[in-house]
């Protein structure tokens, strides 16, 4: 049976799943592409991570609004896994809100980063590449991804445990394949 467009108590609906892996895997795109231009020296290096960088976080910015609006207006999300302890529920839900803030913060900050040092005309233009270091929303912009990957791995350490060791339905209810 084919899933529904929207959750179910106990199932993920269609833009909701879809919604979640294009997310997964543009922001693991862009933890790569960042931590790529981060960790080099070389301008064209740098250079070339950013211009994968910029365009992909636009994308995310685009999908993290329309998650944000799908969520509140039109669908609900499933109640907890059956089984699953109350904390564990709990923690599951902190995380969750953990990583819309650790994007949202990211969102900014790159996006006042850029704005702050023109770097879009370095990247997709002919200026000169800005001195990004010393601006002051690189700081949380560092900070912030390096919370994401702790927040990722927790979410899918947490994810896989629950499907390989519990064989549980966490993993299948948010896959395309009913649970
Ligand atoms: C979910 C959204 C985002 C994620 C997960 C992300 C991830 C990262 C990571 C992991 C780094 C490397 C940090 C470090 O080495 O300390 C980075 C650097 C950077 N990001 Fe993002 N980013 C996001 C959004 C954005 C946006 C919206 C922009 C700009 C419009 C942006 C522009 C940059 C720039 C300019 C750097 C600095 C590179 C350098 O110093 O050489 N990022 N990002």
């Amino acid at each position: 049976m084919a899933h529904s467009t929207k959750s179910t108590t106990s199932q993920f609906g269609k833009i909701g799943i879809g919604l979640h892996w294009i997310s997964a895997l543009l922001i693991v795109i862009l933890l790569g592409s960042g931590f790529r231009a981060g960790f080099t020296t070389d301008t064209d290096v740098k250079t070339a991570a950013l211009q994968v960088h910029l365009p992909v976080a636009i994308l995310v910015l685009i999908l993290t609004v329309t998650r944000l609006i799908w969520w509140w207006r039109f669908d609900t999300k499933p109640g907890p896994v059956a089984g699953i302890p109350p904390w564990q529920d709990r923690i599951a839900r902190w995380t969750h809100r953990g990583l819309y803030a650790a994007v949202i913060l990211l969102l900014a900050s790159g996006i006042a980063m850029s704005v702050i040092s023109g770097l879009p005309d370095a990247l997709f233009g002919s200026a000169a590449f800005p001195e990004l270091a010393e601006l002051p929303p690189r700081a949380g912009h560092g900070i912030g991804a390096r919370v994401m990957v702790g927040l990722v791995m927790l979410h899918a350490g947490a994810t896989l445990y629950h499907h390989f060791y519990l064989k549980d339905k966490t993993l299948k209810r948010i896959w395309f394949q009913k649970a």
